[in-house]
C-alpha cells in the first residue's frame, strides 16, 4: 500500500514541496527495543529490517531522491560474533527479499563502506543488488555497511597523497570540492538532515565530513517503532528549521 493510501493526510503533515533531497538515518535502538520485550537482540534487528522496508517505501512515495542508512559501522565488528554474523545474514536476506520490490518502486541501491572483511556471500549479494537496481532513478537507497567516516576521510587523503606523489596532482589544487569528490559518497549530495533514533545524541562516525551543514534531529523512539508517522513528524520538524549555512 502506498504511503498516501496508508496515511491519507500525509500531504497535510508535511509540505510536499519542501522535502529534503537527502535524508540520512542512524537506525539505533534495536537492542533496547528487544530487551524491553525480553526478546533476543537479533529479534530487534529483524524488527528493524521491517521498519527499513517501510521507511524506504515512504521515501520513494514522497519522491525524496536519496536515503542513506547506517546499517553496520566499522566499529560494529567489536560486537559478539553471533550478532555480527546475524547482521551479515540479515543483510543478505534483506537484499534477496526486497530486490523485486525495490526494482518495481524505482529504488536504486548503492553501498557505502569497505568490502574488507565481508564474506563472499555478502559481497555477492551486494553486487547483485547494485547491478539489478542500477537503472532505477526515483530514489537512491545508500546503505552504509562496514562504514566508518574517519576511515573514509583517511582513505581519501591517502588517494590524494598518492596522486601528489606521482606528480599527477598539484597540492594547491586540493580544496573542499576536490576533497568531497574524492570522498565521493557515491556522487550524492550532502545530507540535508540526519535523523537518529533511540535517544542517543551523537553521530558515531557517520558521514562526519558530509554532515557539516546537515540539520540533526534526535528522537527517543527506538528504530523498530519508527513508523511512517514518526518519519513524517520528523520531516515536518526539519521543515521548521532555518538553514543559514553560515549566512544571515
Ligand atoms: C543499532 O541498534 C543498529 C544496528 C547496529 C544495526 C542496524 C540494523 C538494522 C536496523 C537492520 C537493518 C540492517 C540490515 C543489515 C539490512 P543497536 O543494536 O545498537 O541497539 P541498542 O543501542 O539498543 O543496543
Amino acid at each position: 500500500m502506498n504511503l498516501f493510501e496508508k496515511i491519507p493526510e500525509a500531504g497535510s503533515l508535511v509540505d510536499l514541496d519542501a522535502l529534503p533531497k537527502h535524508v540520512a538515518i542512524i537506525m539505533d535502538g534495536n537492542g533496547r527495543w528487544a530487551k524491553a520485550r525480553s526478546l533476543p537482540r537479533m529479534m530487534g534487528h529483524r524488527a528493524g529490517v521491517e521498519r527499513l522496508h517501510d521507511i524506504v517505501a515512504a521515501t520513494s512515495d514522497l519522491g525524496i531522491p536519496v536515503l542513506t542508512v547506517y546499517a553496520f559501522s566499522a566499529e560494529n565488528w567489536s560486537r559478539p560474533i553471533d550478532e555480527v554474523g546475524g547482521l551479515m545474514k540479515l543483510l543478505v536476506e534483506y537484499l534477496g527479499k526486497e530486490l523485486e520490490g525495490l526494482v518495481k518502486n524505482g529504488v536504486r541501491i548503492t553501498f557505502l563502506g569497505s568490502m574488507k572483511g565481508l564474506s563472499d556471500a555478502v559481497v555477492a549479494a551486494m553486487e547483485k543488488a547494485g547491478n539489478s537496481t542500477e537503472m532505477n532513478s526515483k530514489t537512491v537507497l545508500n546503505l552504509a555497511f562496514n562504514y566508518g567516516g574517519r576511515q573514509s576521510i583517511a582513505q581519501a587523503a591517502k588517494k590524494l597523497a598518492v596522486l601528489v606523489g606521482e606528480g599527477k596532482l598539484d597540492p594547491n589544487a586540493i580544496d573542499e570540492t576536490l576533497f568531497a569528490q574524492t570522498l565521493n559518497i557515491n556522487s550524492l549530495p550532502d545530507p540535508d538532515v540526519v535523523i537518529r533514533t533511540s535517544g542517543e545524541y551523537r553521530l558515531s562516525n557517520f558521514l562526519p565530513y558530509e554532515t557539516a551543514y546537515s540539520e540533526l534531529i534526535f528522537t527517543n523512539t527506538y528504530w523498530p517503532d519508527f513508523d511512517e508517522r514518526c518519519y513524517l513528524r520528523t520531516l515536518a520538524e526539519y521543515q521548521k528549521r532555518d538553514r543559514r549555512f553560515g549566512g544571515l
